[in-house]
């Protein structure tokens, strides 16, 4: 099939790579021409695994190309999917879907036959309406269908998400816009992939719906986190008791220092603003979000409680800033606003990342950036584990101590077993956690099993 994918950010580069590896011929439109550049020698704009390969492979291949001109990729393409980004417009959350029109327009003026437009950005409820009918104003006549595809990739291992998708959902409004995606589709379904069909509206709420409900989740173990934190419980194993149950599920019961990212952020927010708008009150995601902007404050409370009750004067080293490993992206980071409070609250700040750097520095201002975790800890009073990457993950705890001025570690990610970190000389506040380690006396030994009638009786008789 010939595909345009108009917008090469996360969503549309990772399509347009993954399209083409499957074997169609991809075009990639972004205006940015420096973008358009660097992707022609091969040079991807984004940090992802596996994702310089495949675009040298397929560009090579003469499946994937690029271009600033969205008339060069719609001519005569059988599919164009709009990639562009919604960001939000101000505080309350509406998305900004000035991109999307535009591109509509793009594609309506420059489509030469039959299209199917494939709408992959998140988009609120009823876009998919304003899309259709953007098109059919400037092309009266134009046979073409419009259908939603959201993308629930993750950044870090968005190539494998994509090719191994748990689902794909596609909201279609006819049966030709159905049937041109499902040809496309057919190799990951024949794979394994479920395939739901649905209209339009339905797929739109989906993506949001995901998104909501897995922050919920990661919402709700951090509050689980702090009440064992005071009741004295380990949110660990709590994780592990509940998400066994396969209902609950396993999955995103991680507590840390609260999401962060492109999506969970703006999508609960977008969320909750078109709730407003039809009138239906989402309480649950309203906790959601609200827990989540809570814990920021809280997270810096809780390092300046280990240094001891004020980190005024500290050198405070923070190892990883993203918001997750695996990614170069800073958005919507924890590691921001945790920076902010504890240089106003008069810390040094030392920081890590092995990815992060050059977008942390648009973020963060006064901070001493480091390639090496351990020189960043040189001589700290504090070392706060901030993002799981392998490098903060396979620490030399030993060495660590060493450099440091005190041993005393935060871990938001409960990455390092207490027991371990003790071993090694630090304090150490993780993310509820008990305060004091298990103690060491063995459990008492059961009693030996009763095997006899007799003995039964023995006992019974007592
Ligand atoms: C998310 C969704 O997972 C994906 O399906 C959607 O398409 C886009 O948004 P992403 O933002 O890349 O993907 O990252 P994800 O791995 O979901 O993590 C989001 C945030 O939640 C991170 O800050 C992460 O640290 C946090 N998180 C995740 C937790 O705090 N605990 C968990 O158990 C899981």
């Amino acid at each position: 099939m010939k595909i345009a994918v108009i917008g090469t950010g996360y969503v549309g580069l990772v399509a347009g790579v993954c399209f083409a590896e499957m074997g169609n011929a991809v075009i990639c439109v972004d205006t940015n021409a420096a973008t358009v550049g660097k992707l022609r020698k091969g040079q991807s704009p984004i940090f992802e695994p596996d994702m310089d390969e495949l675009l040298a492979r397929n560009i090579a291949a003469g499946r994937l190309s690029f271009t600033t001109q969205a008339r060069e990729a719609v001519d005569g393409a059988d599919l164009a999917f709009i990639c562009v980004g919604t960001p939000p417009r101000d505080r309350d959350g509406e998305p900004e879907l000035s991109l999307v029109y535009g591109a509509a327009k793009d594609i309506a003026r420059a489509m030469t036959g039959p299209l199917t437009v494939v709408i992959k950005s998140t988009v609120p409820v009823g876009t998919g309406d304003a899309v259709e009918e953007i098109i059919r104003r400037t092309r009266p006549g134009a046979v073409v269908s419009v259908a939603s595809n959201p993308e629930f990739l993750r950044e870090g291992s968005a190539i494998d998400d994509f090719n191994r998708p748990d689902r794909i959902v596609i909201g279609v409004e006819d049966l030709r816009a159905q049937e041109t995606l499902q040809r496309l589709y057919l190799p990951l379904c024949a794979a394994g992939a479920p395939l739901i069909v649905t209209r339009r509206r339905t797929s739109e709420l989906t993506k949001y719906a995901a998104n909501a409900f897995l922050a919920t989740k990661i919402s709700f173990i951090n509050e689980m986190a702090d009440l064992c934190e005071k009741a004295g419980g380990d949110v660990t194993e709590l994780a592990a008791g509940i998400g066994l149950d396969e209902r609950i599920g396993r999955a995103f019961l991680n507590a840390g220092p609260g999401y962060g990212g492109s999506c969970f952020p703006k999508d609960t927010c977008a969320l909750l603003h078109t709730a407003q708008e039809y009138g239906v009150p989402l309480r649950v995601v309203e906790g959601t979000v609200a827990a989540n902007n809570a814990r920021k404050h809280r997270m810096a409370i809780k390092v300046m409680k280990a240094a001891g009750g004020s980190v005024a004067d500290m050198k405070i080293a923070v190892l990883g800033l993203t918001f997750k490993p695996d990614t170069d992206d800073m958005r919507e980071a924890p590691s921001i606003p945790l920076i902010r409070h504890l240089q106003r609250a008069g810390a040094r700040i030392a920081a890590y990342d092995p990815q992060g750097i050059r977008q942390a520095r648009e973020h963060l201002s006064d901070v001493d950036f480091h390639d090496d975790p351990y020189e960043c800890a040189r001589d700290a009073d504090v070392v706060v584990l901030m993002t799981e990457w392998d490098e903060v993950r396979t620490l030399d705890l030993a060495r660590l101590n060493r450099v440091m001025h005190t041993p005393t570690m935060v871990d938001l990610r409960n990455i390092y077993a207490p027991e371990l970190v003790r071993r090694f000389g630090f304090r150490l506040a993780g993310i509820g956690r008990p305060a004091t380690p298990r103690p060491e006396a063995p459990l008492p030994a059961p009693p030996a099993p009763i095997r006899s009638e007799r003995e039964l009786e023995a006992i019974v008789v007592k």
